[in-house]
């Protein structure tokens, strides 16, 4: 009887919510298109090591509310490992790879485009709490981090309000202050802080006398969101890198806000507290949007593949659902919206 075609799929770099919506989505689009799916683990460690399952109907049904990813995930890179990417080549023969859809972030999909060009077939689905892959609008699990980050700055508000004080939050985002700009929007806070725009001594008093202001004008409370990525006065933090092989990927030093929250409380004697929100808002259940967002890019990707459009990735473009090279992808980080970063700012203190 003649063999089924075959898809991989992996997931890659940091986990977010959404990634076992794709991958359920992906699976059952590909098995109802006639194709098996071979589930790499561990990302590209999964071909290096041979650890990989066949995926069917069972495994990938009850899956679409779960975080994380089924499949786990690494940062590990073929290019850093000695015969790397012949040894993938080699695993992709033996399990008769057709192509593999890679779920990855702006470093891992860095990666899988040098992949492509050693000629390996690839298709991508950008996923990110981070939201800085560059040529869709939204990353799979962007929306959730937003929101799990709106609710902890809603109860932070509650316990300023009591206690009459600063409360600084401390949200994930690198290289960019997506997650920063969209929970301190929706949030209302007085301040956000973000890697595009470095704060300044000048910027720092400026906000060290409206948050003064604030108190004695009578209100009570102050909310200021600060991206990890922050740049302080006199503080660089390391550029983006192609996270082409690292054990750990780059974490700045853990604390920006700390070090902000204690400038503000010795300029402004208001008592300031920092929360660092960390990996919460990378777990935990999918909201609505990601679980849909993920669900038509596991279609997509699906459909891209059947068509051999190796090379590209699935996008949002508004409301549709596209295809784009990722060699456009990879040209660096897609830093914040400032339209919307500016409207967060007609509301600041
Ligand atoms: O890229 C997503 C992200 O969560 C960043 O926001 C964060 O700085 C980084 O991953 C943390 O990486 P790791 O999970 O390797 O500590």
């Amino acid at each position: 009887m003649e063999k089924k075609p075959r898809i991989g799929i992996m997931t890659g770099g940091g986990d977010c919510p959404g990634l076992n919506a794709a991958i359920r989505a992906c699976t059952k689009t590909a098995i109802k298109t006639g194709y098996e799916v071979i589930g790499i683990h561990n990302g590209w460690q999964g071909l290096l090591e041979h650890d990989d399952e066949v995926l069917n109907w069972v495994h990938t049904s009850g899956i679409i509310d779960k975080g994380g990813t089924i499949l786990g995930t690494s940062r590990v890179s073929p290019l850093c490992v000695e015969n790397g990417v012949q040894r993938v080549r080699d695993r992709i023969e033996v399990l008769r790879l057709e192509s593999i859809v890679v779920l990855g972030g702006e470093g891992s999909l860095s990666l899988s485009y040098k992949m492509y060009r050693q000629g390996i077939p690839i298709i991508g689905i950008p996923k990110t709490i981070d939201n800085d892959v560059r040529e869709t609008d939204f990353s799979i699990g962007f929306q959730t981090a937003v929101q799990i980050a709106t609710d902890a700055l809603d109860r932070l508000r509650s316990t300023a309000e009591s206690h009459h004080r600063v409360m600084l939050l401390e949200v994930m985002g690198r290289n960019t202050g997506w997650i920063a700009t969209y929970a301190g929007l929706a949030n209302g806070a007085v301040e956000i802080t973000i890697p595009e725009i470095p704060l300044t001594e000048e910027r720092l008093d400026v906000i060290c006398e409206k948050l003064k202001n604030r108190r004695s004008s009578g209100i009570k409370f102050s909310i200021v969101v600060v991206a990890e990525g922050t740049q302080l006065p006199g503080m660089t933090t390391p550029p983006p890198e192609n996270l082409t092989h690292v054990a750990e990927a780059i974490t700045l030093k853990p604390g920006v806000a700390q070090i902000l929250g204690n400038i503000i409380q010795e300029k402004t004697g208001l008592e300031t507290r920092v929360s660092t929100l960390g990996y919460i808002q990378r777990g935990g259940t999918p909201v609505a949007y990601d679980r849909v967002l993920a669900t038509a890019f596991g279609v997509k990707a699906t459909e891209l593949a059947k068509e051999k459009k190796y090379g590209e990735m699935t996008a949002l473009h508004g409301t549709r659902i596209v295809g784009v090279p990722l060699e456009k992808v990879v040209k660096g980080v897609k830093t914040v919206n400032l339209n919307a970063y500016n409207i967060a700012k007609r509301f600041f203190a």
